[in-house]
């Protein structure tokens, strides 16, 4: 299976990617993750992602579309790949789609979570994550057992910097803006399934499985 997860921040697809990466052992590349671990390295690509992440808005085209030339291109992205928060402009479908071309690679469906404003900046503002594995809690819709302890590996939980209600509205209208366009972009296709993003995780996880494909499909 080849996706792509499209929707809002805090709609829920780092948390269901990461389900489905260990059903179907897919690699999980999220856009996100990779640039927050090389800001934390200090690399050159992190310093020149700081400055718009922290404020909420997007990195630009050319340096997400020449990192992910690469990403895609790695052996684990060969039995099938999610990708989360890519593409999020325009040209960086256009791209994607010129890479899939050249790569001879279809892509079979592009989710779309689709969540209210409120719930979105209900599930950030408490979301919390783990320094060390990436696991991710809420405070209050999925708590740790043991407060700012990861259940999986014992690591400290942290908040996102761009997790505060003030970045998050601009997040919001960033994706209004320069995401939501992208929908009309894949219905067009013919590959766009809507998934209600505001249910529990285990009801969206069925209905992505379901509306994807059946379980032999996803395999
Ligand atoms: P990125 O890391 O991609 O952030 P995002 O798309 O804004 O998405 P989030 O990670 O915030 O949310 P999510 O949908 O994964 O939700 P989650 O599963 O964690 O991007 C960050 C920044 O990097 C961008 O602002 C931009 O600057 C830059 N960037 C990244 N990609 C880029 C690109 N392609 N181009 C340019 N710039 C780019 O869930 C949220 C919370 O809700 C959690 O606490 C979770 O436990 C809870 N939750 C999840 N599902 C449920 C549920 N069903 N019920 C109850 N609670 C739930």
């Amino acid at each position: 299976m080849r996706c792509v997860f499209l929707g809002p921040p805090g709609a829920g697809k780092g948390t269901q990617a990461a389900v489905l990466r260990e059903k179907r052992s897919l690699a999980h590349i999220s856009t996100g993750d990779i640039l927050r671990d090389n800001v934390k390295k200090g690399t050159d690509l992190g310093k020149q992602a700081k400055e718009f992440m922290d404020s909420g808005g997007l990195v630009p085209d050319e340096v997400i579309v020449s990192m992910m030339k690469g990403r895609l291109q790695e052996p684990d992205c060969s039995s099938g790949f999610i990708l989360d928060g890519f593409p999020r402009t325009a040209p960086q479908a256009e791209a994607l789609g010129a890479l899939l071309k050249e790569m001879q690679i279809p892509l079979d469906a592009v989710i779309l979570f689709d969540v209210s404003d409120d719930v979105v900046i209900q599930r950030l503002t408490g979301r919390r994550i783990c320094r060390s594995c990436g696991a991710i809690y809420h405070a209050v819709n999925r708590p740790p057992k043991v407060d700012g302890v990861c259940d999986a590996c014992g690591g400290a939980l942290y908040q996102r910097d761009d997790d505060s209600e003030d970045v998050v509205k601009k997040r919001l209208e960033v994706y209004k803006e320069q995401t939501r366009p992208l929908v009309d972009y894949y219905e067009k296709r013919g590959i766009l399934v809507r998934v209600d993003a505001g249910k529990s995780g285990e009801e969206v996880i069925s209905s992505i499985e379901s509306a994807a494909g059946s379980e032999h499909d996803l395999a």
